[in-house]
């Protein structure tokens, strides 16, 4: 089984997704990391250089190239991934793949955010009550494709070894 971490920024993806894969013994592919080993260039550079819709072309290319391959992982998405292109269709109709949606409030991802945002093309910049605003906004249009997920896991409070645990569960 390929078991595919998706969320919005900030929400632990890519941590969840690699102690989850120590735990399951798969080996873990976190999409945003592929890329930027493949262009040699982190995915701000990208976006500054290259344009937000060449990363989302590229994005949705490594996504179809991964899901397509035999052997099973742990993967962590982009926080846009499920909500461009035919991704999220993509992701429900290929065999042998289930999706997990860790589910995070705003209040929670402005906290985790408010630090590295350099590092974050789309929050770059922004003051603590604006990224706020925005991440209110922002979650509510992505909303739809995220709660297609096979499951939904609240991270609220929650540490990583619990959420490990409740994921491992699902399966
Ligand atoms: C994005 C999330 C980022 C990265 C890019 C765009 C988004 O990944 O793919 O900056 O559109 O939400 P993380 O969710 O791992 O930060």
């Amino acid at each position: 089984m390929k078991i595919v971490l998706l969320g919005y920024m900030g929400s632990g993806k890519s941590t969840v997704a690699k102690a989850l894969s120590v735990r399951l013994n798969l080996p873990f592919r976190d999409l945003d990391q592929e890329i930027e080993k493949f262009l040699g260039a982190s995915v701000a550079e990208i976006f500054n250089q290259k344009g937000e819709i060449f990363y989302r072309k590229t994005e949705s290319k490594f996504l179809h190239e991964l899901l397509e391959y035999k052997e099973d992982f742990v993967l962590s998405l982009g926080g846009g991934t499920p909500c461009y292109g035919m991704n999220m269709k993509f992701i429900e109709q290929t065999e042998g793949v289930r999706s997990v949606y860790l589910k995070a409030n705003v209040a929670e991802l402005s906290s985790r955010l408010i630090k590295g945002q350099d590092q974050r093309p789309l929050i770059a910049g922004r003051s603590e009550e604006d990224l706020m605003e925005f991440i209110g906004k922002h979650l509510f249009e992505r909303m739809p494709f995220y709660e297609r997920a096979n499951h939904l896991v609240l991270i609220s409070g929650k540490s990583v070894e619990q959420l490990v645990e409740e994921i491992t569960a699902l399966f």
